[in-house]
């Protein structure tokens, strides 16, 4: 007999209830002493690290779970009840399976996209495995190719830091998810640029059962200084993280992404850039890392597979100009295999970890940003040579 976690009652009522009638077959109150045996012991041996397994569908909880029915430590809201189970039903339910698996990328622009000729050279002759969604927040964009012609997605203005930015980010998953075939789903911007060939891309997105979105715990006050007591009791301190926008994530990350209204109108109410106390918190640097966190720790990377260079130490990210795109430059950042985070508490502690893909120590990056307009030429030259493998 297995016991769903946490849901005996829904298991045994309509049982008890159905066959009323006084035959009722030994089984049945065997079955019946036996649940409320264990549920007694339970009762009195409430059990331990019960919350981490709530959400994992590993073997080992499913095993825990099945001795060990969950007592909550507090007692949960329907909301939370039902963004629970559905989470965890989505990620034990595999995927249907299909002929012809897809990389869907969805690029999130103001207007038209300076790397489409780029991207064109990228995707040629891959044309059955990858499928492009645009989603332009300030102008129509003017495609040049038959790849990036007619794929807008229906768009909205989008605000820097708001939560517009991770609204426009469920627009492209939902027209994305609508074709079965897209498995893995990256989010690219106007300024980004591939790091490899197509070939290299699919294999290192598709050959692995984990999402890559970056993700850290920063004590600091661009941190944990973000969040909001108004979070509680569904988002606690310990559960706030950090990471980059730019994700890249697997099929069921993403329908997660999207049946959760819970945890995303906690952040739409409650992190906004200036809020009270002069308070910044960035949505779209908080929401996904802290929930693909809480639902699936071991189901991602930790890391984005889209590099940036913050080493200068402002406000924004290196910008690359044409006379920057050199081979040296693509050589260096297709080297990097370790990820480097640094807590903005005074402490500055810096975290270093390797890129481990499938267990093995890989190079971290697919894409990197930010390139000017301008680079777009020595780009194209020198493209083919840098992605040989
Ligand atoms: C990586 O791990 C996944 C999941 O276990 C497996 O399906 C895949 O074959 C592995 N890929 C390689 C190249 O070993
Ligand atoms: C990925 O596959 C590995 C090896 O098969 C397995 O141990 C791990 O639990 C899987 N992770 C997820 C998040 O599915
Ligand atoms: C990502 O970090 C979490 C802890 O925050 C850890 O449980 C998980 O194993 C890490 N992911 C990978 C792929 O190592
Ligand atoms: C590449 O890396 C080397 C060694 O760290 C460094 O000296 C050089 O300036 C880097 N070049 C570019 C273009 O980033
Ligand atoms: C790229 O490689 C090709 C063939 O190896 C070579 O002819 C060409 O000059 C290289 N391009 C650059 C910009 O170095």
């Amino acid at each position: 007999m297995k016991v769903h976690r946490g849901w005996p009652d829904f298991q045994l009522m309509p049982t008890s209830r159905a066959k009323s009638s006084s035959k009722r077959p030994l089984w049945i109150i065997v079955l019946i002493a036996l649940v409320c045996i264990s549920l007694i012991l339970v009762y009195l041996h409430p059990p331990q690290g019960y919350s981490s397994c709530y959400l994992l569908s590993s073997k080992v909880c499913d095993h825990l779970d099945y001795w060990l029915p969950p007592v909550p430590a507090r007692v949960l809201t329907d909301e939370e009840l039902i963004a629970k189970i559905v989470a965890h039903d989505i990620l034990s339910i595999p995927n249907a399976p299909t002929k012809n698996p897809k990389v869907a990328f969805m690029f999130l622009t103001p207007g038209s996209l300076p790397f489409e000729q780029l991207w064109v050279k990228f995707f040629l002759g891959h044309e059955d495995r990858f499928s492009i969604y645009v989603h332009a927040s300030r102008e129509k964009p003017a495609h040049l190719s038959p790849f990036f012609i007619g794929r807008d997605v229906r768009s909205e203005k989008v605000s820097w830091g708001k939560i517009s930015m991770v609204d426009a980010e469920k627009r492209l998953l939902a027209n994305a998810l609508q074709d079965t075939d897209n498995q893995h789903f990256v989010l690219l911007s106007d300024s980004c640029v591939p790091l490899h060939n197509f070939d290299y891309v699919y294999r290192y997105l598709m050959e692995t059962n984990i999402s890559f979105v970056d993700c850290f715990h920063d004590p600091g006050p661009h941190g944990t200084g973000r969040f909001s007591e108004h979070m509680l009791p569904e988002i606690e301190k310990k559960d706030w993280r950090k990471g980059s926008q730019w994700f890249s994530v697997k099929r069921q990350h993403a329908l997660v992404l999207l049946s959760d209204s819970l945890y995303y109108t906690k952040f739409k109410l409650f992190c906004k850039p200036a809020m009270e106390n002069n308070k910044n918190c960035y949505a779209d640097e908080h929401y996904l890392p802290t929930l693909l966190n809480m639902v699936e720790p071991t189901g991602i990377a930790n890391w984005s597979v889209t590099h940036v260079d913050w080493s200068e130490g402002k406000w924004h990210p290196k910008s690359y100009r044409a006379d920057d795109v050199t081979f040296e430059l693509f050589h260096n950042i297709t080297s990097i295999d370790e990820t480097v985070h640094v807590t903005s508490d005074a402490k500055q502690m810096v975290m270093r970890n390797s890129c481990l893909w499938n267990g093995t120590k890989r190079p971290c990056y697919l894409f990197a940003r930010k390139f000017y307009p301008e680079a777009l030429d020595n780009l194209m030259n020198i493209f083919s040579n840098f992605t040989v493998i």
